[in-house]
């Protein structure tokens, strides 16, 4: 063979190893096969078939509608897309890195399947709007999946809470006591948190609740397209209102990896807590043994490995933030394959925020109080130096002189070893004379939590009532 027909015969070869039917026409070589399993993303995207295959249902029908596509043609598609996707929910069907994304994958399947009419199907749009689509799409119900399982928890938690609002345990600022507190208003600052949260994932779907569809690459397209009629069948609220956003943007991505940030420091924190309270030093809860692990060495140990663990995942869940923080910086308009890179931080925050959450709403309800120890712990380091001080007020002393006072009052329980409440009428009234019996309504931890009685108080009669007002909303 002479040189120039062996050049030939290669290039010949190498046209038709050329895999990628979807965009092989101006290529002379086959992909790299290193590269291609580099760009490739159906390894990860795969996940939102389903979502791919409604986004595809709801486009054929629209072309159908707008007399681009035929009835024969539509009723054969969405038959075929049928097909693919009893294949893939069965394990039937061949992902195959080589056809790159699940968009690819599918629509190749299609293809297969039914043939040309499958060919028609990506008319007027393109894998740009598409992948919008679709994980505008995915992540809208795991959002859903996300606000039921905080919800769950906080039902745990506000059972928890009625439960032990009497419970008296010491509140802390610098993690030193400060003032006694109930439990179940400890337990209800977690539930509020939640609130929280589960009010920003709402807020983000809302947001993201938009249509990209029709976006096409990031021009729009010049069919006659009924952006409204996709945009219904999806369930989105509107069509968006520029091309080139609805295939660039990541936002939503990033405001729900946000979301989901600040619930896992919220849940870091309720685990920090879960920590201390279960030490030996502490010894204020015990948690059950189905959500503890022990040592291989120490044959003693009972280790809080559920919050620790919650607690660690955080630092993954803030990195995601950060990587599509980053992904998304300086991008210019419109879509870079940078984006691609969008849905393993992605997938993994939604993994990781369901698997934290499972934990939690089964772990909570089953905390066990040791109630002796949080009230003995309460009585430790003058909770109720405070009360004294107010009492001293309502006894027209200004408040100043009467922190001066209960100072003093402190200086000589420590010196004694004595709490305030232990300290007799005689020694009190030393450092004031304003000081009558009625002293130890207020010295007591019981009188204490009972005193602060208002919207938003620790007073056993608010926790019942935060618990009502939370149950029925
Ligand atoms: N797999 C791609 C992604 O996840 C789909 C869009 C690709 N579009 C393109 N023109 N390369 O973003």
């Amino acid at each position: 063979m002479k040189a120039a027909e062996q050049i030939m015969s290669d290039k010949k070869q190498k046209i038709s190893k050329v895999k990628n039917a979807s965009w092989g026409g101006r290529f002379s070589e086959q992909t790299d096969a290193f590269v291609e399993a580099f760009t490739a993303s159906v390894q990860f995207d795969q996940r939102m078939y389903k979502q791919d295959i409604a986004g595809s249902r709801a486009h054929a029908k629209m072309l159908n509608k707008i007399a681009v596509l035929s009835d024969t043609d539509l009723d054969t598609i969405l038959k075929g897309l049928d097909k693919v996707e009893t294949e893939i929910e069965t394990g039937q069907f061949e992902w195959s890195v080589a056809l790159e994304d699940v968009h690819m994958n599918i629509e190749a399947r299609l293809t297969a399947l039914v043939g040309d009419a499958g060919k028609r199907l990506h008319t007027g749009r393109s894998r740009n709007d598409q992948v919008a689509t679709d994980i505008r799409l995915y992540l809208r119900e795991q959002i859903a999946y996300i606000i039921n399982e905080i919800e769950r928890l906080q039902q745990g938690i506000l059972d928890v809470a009625e439960r032990e609002a009497e419970t008296i345990m010491p509140g802390f600022t610098h993690l030193q006591v400060a003032q006694p507190v109930t439990f179940g208003h400890h337990l209800m600052a977690w539930y509020e948190m939640l609130k929280r949260d589960a009010s920003r994932f709402d807020d983000g779907s809302q947001r993201m609740n938009i249509s990209p569809l029709g976006a096409a690459a990031l021009a729009g397209t010049s069919y006659p397209i009924d952006r409204a009629f996709t945009a219904r069948e999806l369930g989105f609220s509107a069509p968006s209102q520029n091309s080139l956003d609805s295939v660039s943007d990541r936002d939503f991505a990033i405001e729900f990896c946000s979301s989901a940030a600040i619930l896992l420091v919220h849940m870091s924190r309720m685990s920090e807590e879960l920590v201390i309270w279960s030490s030996a030093q502490f010894d204020f809860i015990e948690l059950p043994d189905r959500f503890c692990t022990g040592s291989s060495i120490m044959p003693q140990k009972k280790n809080p490995d559920v919050p620790e663990l919650v607690r660690g995942k955080t630092g993954r869940i803030n990195g995601n933030l950060i990587s599509l923080l980053t992904l998304m910086k300086s991008q210019p308009l419109a879509y870079n394959k940078d984006n691609q890179e969008d849905k393993e931080p992605l997938f993994d925050t939604v993994d990781t925020v369901l698997g934290c959450l499972r934990a939690f709403a089964d772990m909570v309800p089953a905390i066990h109080c040791k109630h002796d120890n949080m009230y003995n712990a309460a009585k430790q380091g003058f909770s109720t130096a405070t009360d004294l001080a107010d009492y001293l007020v309502r006894k027209s002393l200004p408040f100043r002189d009467a922190h001066e006072v209960v100072g003093n009052a402190v200086a000589k329980g420590v010196k004694e070893g004595k709490d305030l409440s232990e300290l007799t009428l005689e020694e009190l009234q030393q450092f004031s004379d304003k000081i009558e019996g009625d002293v130890f309504d207020v010295l007591t931890l019981e009188g204490s939590v009972a005193s602060r009685d208002h919207t938003g108080g620790t007073a056993p009669v608010q926790v019942r009532k935060a618990v009502a007002i939370a149950r029925k909303a």
